[in-house]
């Protein structure tokens, strides 16, 4: 038998014998049974003992049984109800049914069994409903709970998502961007709403890296998600006013969906910083290259200067000697003008080497670049307009004019050689200029910090030069014209003279579309204008008998000099060595008018020679001449009291200028 005994059953009914059977014999199956003789009583007990089964009788006085069952079933709509009622009473019975019975029994019971399968069949539905009930109520507890754990978590990876501090988008598998965090929309330089389900992911990638990142998305998507490691790539990236920033992107797909996420680097800063360290190292690597060239170059031009010297001098006399008409002095004047060419050459290379005799001092370059565009005005041809941007109220630069006229002219040479089939414009500007830090970054080669310089600009509308030329076109030799027309030593040389001023240059150019040189150099404050060069025109050069002591340990040099200086009225002293020299200046310095010396000789140098005559004679008049100024300071000489230093190569000419404008000076002194 089951145990009834934790069931309560309350039976209502008017006829108290019916009550009582039913409640001895409910409790003879272990029920607990309440009474209740109307339906006022019943619905007390109900309140007071909440039963887990209800009998009802319909057809009660005072209070109609389906009355009762709307209280009840109002009270608690899940209690079990069995009505009983008489067989005349059907409709009841239906009506009940409606209301909410579960079951009815009829009157009079018959068979106790009926009712007893009736009670146990509505205990068990209810019990069914019941469990069903609170499973149903602990389900709906658990969606919600998973719910709340969902929204969490969604919380959380919007957290990450916001705050990783890269920027990120999602997807979709269009391309479009459906999600971004505000890292992305600073580097896009866009509103949120401007972007999510707008744009997609191609409107903000160089053309060149789409197909890229295009594959990476296709192979992505067909790999186990699960295992998939984010790749990352470089990727140009365009923002919304269209300026290039570089990132690395790294992709990777959301598990379970055809999305994917990605997440930006920004490394601009990162590869601008590289590119300048890049350049900075490619100046360092050029400027070693050109020292080491420079030294070489030197050394040969030394050498060179000695071996033009006397070339220079004899033909100069055979020339002075002969008949002009005469074929003698017509082959020397050729020997004469190769050998210049050549000396040309020689000071080209020497001023490349920082080495040339350099005068610098305050000038004004707009003097200068005038002069150059007249010059060239006057020599090119007219199919290349030259317009000249030359502003006359720039500040001062310490530089050597001559060597500004050589920067100037190389440029200016260079762009009519580009426009020479095709013609064009050659563009020569001159301007002040104060330069930003931003600037700067440009100029890496410049000595002085941030302010004001000097910018000459040598543009052309010529063939321009492909990237490889631009690479090269720096370097001493290089050269893409046809032998004989070029050196490649034009801009080895501008190259050198700006650096030697402080100052830098810089080249753009395309192939086919033209080249503009760029040159910066130190303002300084100060007013001086060019100096005027002290040159006499005139040809002074007859001696009147005046004493000249020559000293140099190159015989041909010399002996060139001997000839020479007597040619034009000297007497002149040769010594081939300077501790000879020293000897006899010491005896004859009384009768010694001017000293003529090499610096380069073994024993004594020229300058401590120099020195040594000065203290035995302090006013005689002194010349160094020397083939390299590597280690010749202009102080240096100074200090050691002598007159003029020259170049090598020298010609009986230049020297005899020279010699002439001492004389006269020191002859005015000791008037
Ligand atoms: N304005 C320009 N347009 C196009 N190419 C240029 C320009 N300036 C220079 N170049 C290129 O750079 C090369 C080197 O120039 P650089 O002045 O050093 O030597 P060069 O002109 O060839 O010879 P030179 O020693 O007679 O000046 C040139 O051969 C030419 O290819
Ligand atoms: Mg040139």
């Amino acid at each position: 038998m089951e145990d009834n005994s934790k069931y309560t059953i309350l039976t209502i009914d008017d006829e108290s014998y019916i009550r009582q059977s039913i409640k001895s014999y409910l409790e003879d199956y272990g029920f607990i049974v309440f009474e209740a003789e109307n339906g006022k009583k019943g619905i007390e007990v109900f309140d007071a003992q909440s039963p887990d089964l209800v009998l009802l009788d319909l057809r009660m006085p005072e209070m109609d049984g389906l009355k009762v069952l709307e209280v009840l079933k109002a009270r608690d709509p899940d209690i079990p109800l069995v009505v009983a009622s008489g067989t005349g009473n059907i409709t009841s019975v239906v009506e009940a049914l409606r209301l909410g019975a579960n079951d009815y029994i009829l009157k009079p019971i018959e068979d106790m069994t009926v009712l007893y399968h009736s009670i146990q069949k509505c205990l068990k539905e209810s019990q069914l409903k019941k469990e069903n009930k609170a499973y149903q109520e602990q389900l709906e507890e658990l969606v919600k709970e998973r719910t709340r754990a969902l929204r969490q978590s969604e919380q959380s990876y919007k957290a990450v998502f916001e705050c990783s501090g890269t920027a990120a988008i999602i997807l979709e598998a269009d391309g479009t961007i459906s999600m971004v965090n505000s890292k992305f929309t600073e580097l896009a330089g866009m509103e949120r709403r401007e972007i999510e389900g707008k744009k997609n992911w191609v409107e903000f990638v160089a053309v060149k890296d789409i197909d890229v990142i295009r594959n990476h998305i296709r192979v992505r998507k067909h790999l186990d998600s699960g295992q998939d490691t984010p790749m990352q790539y470089e990727v140009q990236f365009f923002d919304k006013e269209g300026n290039i920033k570089y990132v690395y992107a790294s992709i990777g797909s959301i598990p379970g969906t055809d999305r994917q996420v990605v997440s930006l680097l920004d490394i601009t800063e990162k590869k601008w910083a590289e590119k300048r360290w890049q350049s900075l190292e490619k100046q360092l690597r050029k400027s070693q290259k050109m020292e080491a060239i420079g030294t070489l170059a030197g050394g040969i031009a030394h050498d060179l200067n000695n071996i033009l010297s006397p070339i220079l001098g004899y033909s100069d006399m055979i020339m002075r000697t002969s008949d002009p008409e005469g074929s003698l002095y017509q082959k020397s004047e050729k020997i004469q003008k190769a050998a210049l060419r050549a000396a040309d050459l020689v000071s080209q290379v020497l001023s490349f080497n920082r080495g040339g005799a350099t005068e610098k001092r305050l000038i004004r370059l707009h003097p200068v670049a005038r002069e150059v565009v007249k010059l060239l005005r006057g020599s090119i041809p007219s199919t290349i307009r030259i317009i000249d941007r030359i502003d006359r109220n720039c500040r001062s630069v310490y530089a050597d004019p001559t060597q500004i006229h050589q920067v100037i002219m190389n440029l200016c040479t260079n762009a009519y050689h580009a426009m020479e089939e095709t013609g064009g414009e050659l563009i020569v500007g001159l301007e002040q200029k104060i330069l930003s830090r931003t600037e700067m970054m440009e100029y890496p080669n410049l000595s002085r910090g941030e302010g004001g310089y000097i910018m000459l600009e040598v543009s052309d509308t010529g063939c321009g030069m492909a990237e490889d030329v631009v690479e090269r076109i720096f370097d001493p030799y290089f050269t893409t014209k046809e032998e004989g027309k070029g050196t490649g030593l034009g801009l080895a040389t501008v190259y050198s003279i700006v650096q030697s001023c402080g100052g830098d240059i810089r080249v753009k150019s395309r192939y086919g579309k033209g080249a503009c040189f760029t040159v910066l150099l130190p303002a300084v404050h100060g007013e001086e204008g060019i100096e005027k060069k002290d040159i006499d025109p005139g040809r002074h050069m007859a001696g009147r008998g005046e004493r000249l002591l020559v000293v140099d340990d190159d015989p041909d040099i010399a002996l060139m000099c001997k000839e020479g200086f007597k040619m034009i009225g000297y007497h002149v002293d040769v010594f081939f060595s300077s501790t000879e020299a020293l000897a006899f200046f010491r005896e004859n310095h009384g009768g010694i008018d001017l000293v003529v010396t090499d610096q380069t000789m073994p024993e004594i140098t020229g300058i401590e020679l120099a020195k040594s005559m000065l203290k035995i004679k302090n006013d005689v008049p002194i010349i160094l001449c020397s083939g390299y100024t590597g280690g010749i300071h202009k102080t240096m000489v100074k200090k050691a009291g002598i007159k003029r230093f020259v170049m090598k190569p020298v010609t009986v000419e230049s020297l005899s200028r020279e010699i002439q404008l001492l004389l006269k000076k020191s002859s005015q002194s000791a008037v």
